[in-house]
C-alpha cells in the first residue's frame, strides 16, 4: 500500500466484555482485613470481576475484539494489536490465536506489553500501521486478567484491580473527520520498573500504592495536556477527558491539575476496579452508553502504567457504536 502522509487512523467500533462473577467489597472482606467504607472512600470501587477458572484472557479478548467489529460495517480488519500484561502464556503471544479464532486469515498479529498504558500504546501502534500504509483496518485489542497475578491475600492490591476486556477498531481516514486520531503522546520511566512488577521470587504483583498514586497524578495530567497543546486546544477546551481508571481520587486529581470541572473526567471504575490495559476502552463504553461521550467532543483519554509507562491521545469523538458482552 502506498504510504500517505495525510493518512489518518479513525476510530470506527467499540466493544467490550466483561466476566462474571462479580466480586463485592464485602466479599473481599471476608478474606482480608478491609471495609467497603475504606475500599470506597479511598478508591472509588464497589466491585470488580473475576474471570472464571473455566476461562481465559484470550476468551474475554476474543469477545471483546468481536463486539468491536460487530460495531462497524464489517468491513475486514488487517492487522491486529492485543495489548496485554497479563497473557495467557509467556509465549508465543496471544495476538495469533485471537486473529485465527476470529477468522481474519493471515493478518499481522503481535501482542504489546505496556502494563495499564498498553491500549495507548496500542492505540499509538496502529495508528503508525494506518498512516505509515502498513495496514487498513486495525483491531485494537486490550484484555486482562489481573485476579490471575493478584494475591487474594494482599489487601494493597486485592481490592483495586478487576480483570476485562475492550477493544476498537481504527480504520484509514482523512484528518479532519470526527474520530481521527489528532495527537499522541508516549513516554517512559524504568527507573522506577519496581514500583508495580512481579518479584521473581513470588507469582504475584507488588505494588507501592502510595508512590504509585504520585507518579500516576503526575504523568496522567501532564501527558494529558501534551496532547491537548499539540492540537492547539487548551485544557478548559476539552469537552471529555477518559483518564485509566486506576482510583477514583487520581482521576479527581488529575481533572483538579487540568483545571477541569469533575464531570468532564470520565470516571466509570465502581463496578470494574482497575482492569488495567481494558480500563480506557471500557471507560468509553460506559460514557457512549451513559451519553457523557458525544458525537464532536474533543475528546482526550490519558493512561499510566508499570514500567512506568504513560500515553496519552486526543481526538473528536465520532458517532461509533458499543457492542458489551459478558463472559
Ligand atoms: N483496607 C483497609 N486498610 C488498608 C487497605 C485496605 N484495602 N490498604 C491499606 N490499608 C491501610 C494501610 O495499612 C495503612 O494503615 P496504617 O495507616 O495503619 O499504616 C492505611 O490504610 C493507609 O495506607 P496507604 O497505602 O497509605 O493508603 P492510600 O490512601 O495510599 O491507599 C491505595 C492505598 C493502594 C488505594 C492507593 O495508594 C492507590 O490507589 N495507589 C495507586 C494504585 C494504582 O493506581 N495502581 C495501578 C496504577 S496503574
Amino acid at each position: 500500500m502506498t504510504v500517505s502522509d495525510h493518512r489518518a487512523a479513525v476510530l470506527a467500533g467499540l466493544g467490550t466484555c466483561l466476566p462474571r462473577p462479580v466480586v463485592s467489597n464485602a466479599d473481599l472482606a471476608l478474606a482480608v482485613p478491609t471495609s467497603d467504607e475504606w475500599i470506597r472512600s479511598r478508591t472509588g470501587i464497589a466491585a470488580r470481576r473475576r474471570l472464571p477458572p473455566t476461562a481465559d484472557v484470550h476468551d474475554l479478548a476474543l469477545a471483546a475484539a468481536a463486539n468491536a467489529l460487530a460495531a462497524t460495517d464489517g468491513e475486514p480488519v488487517d492487522a491486529l494489536v492485543l495489548a496485554t500484561s497479563t497473557p495467557k502464556r509467556p509465549l508465543p503471544g496471544g495476538a495469533p490465536e485471537i486473529a485465527h479464532r476470529l477468522g481474519l486469515g493471515p493478518v499481522p498479529a503481535f501482542d504489546l506489553q505496556a502494563m495499564c498504558s498498553g491500549f495507548v500504546y496500542a492505540l499509538a501502534t496502529a495508528t503508525g500501521l494506518i498512516s505509515g500504509g502498513v495496514a487498513r483496518r486495525v483491531l485494537v485489542v486490550a484484555a486482562e486478567a489481573y485476579s490471575r497475578i493478584v494475591d487474594p491475600q494482599d489487601r494493597g492490591t486485592a481490592v483495586i484491580f478487576g480483570d476485562g476486556a475492550g477493544a476498537v477498531v481504527l480504520r484509514a481516514g482523512a484528518p479532519d473527520e470526527p474520530g481521527a486520531v489528532l495527537a499522541l503522546d508516549l513516554g517512559s520511566d524504568g527507573s522506577a520498573r519496581d514500583l508495580i512488577h512481579l518479584p521473581g521470587s513470588s507469582p504475584y504483583l507488588a505494588m507501592e500504592g502510595r508512590q504509585v498514586y504520585r507518579h500516576a497524578v503526575d504523568r496522567l495530567a501532564a501527558s494529558a495536556l501534551a496532547v491537548i497543546k499539540d492540537c492547539g486546544w487548551t485544557a478548559e477546551q476539552v469537552d471529555t477527558l477518559v483518564p485509566h481508571q486506576a482510583n477514583a481520587r487520581i482521576i479527581e486529581a488529575v481533572a483538579q491539575r487540568l483545571a477541569l470541572p469533575a464531570e468532564r473526567a470520565v470516571c466509570a471504575i465502581a463496578e470494574v476496579g482497575n482492569t488495567a490495559a481494558a480500563s480506557i476502552p471500557l471507560a468509553l463504553a460506559e460514557a457512549v452508553d451513559a451519553g457523557a461521550l458525544q458525537p464532536g467532543h474533543r475528546t482526550v483519554l490519558t493512561a499510566f502504567g508499570g514500567g512506568l509507562t504513560w500515553g496519552s491521545a486526543a481526538l473528536r469523538w465520532p458517532t461509533v457504536r458499543s457492542v458489551r458482552s459478558e463472559l
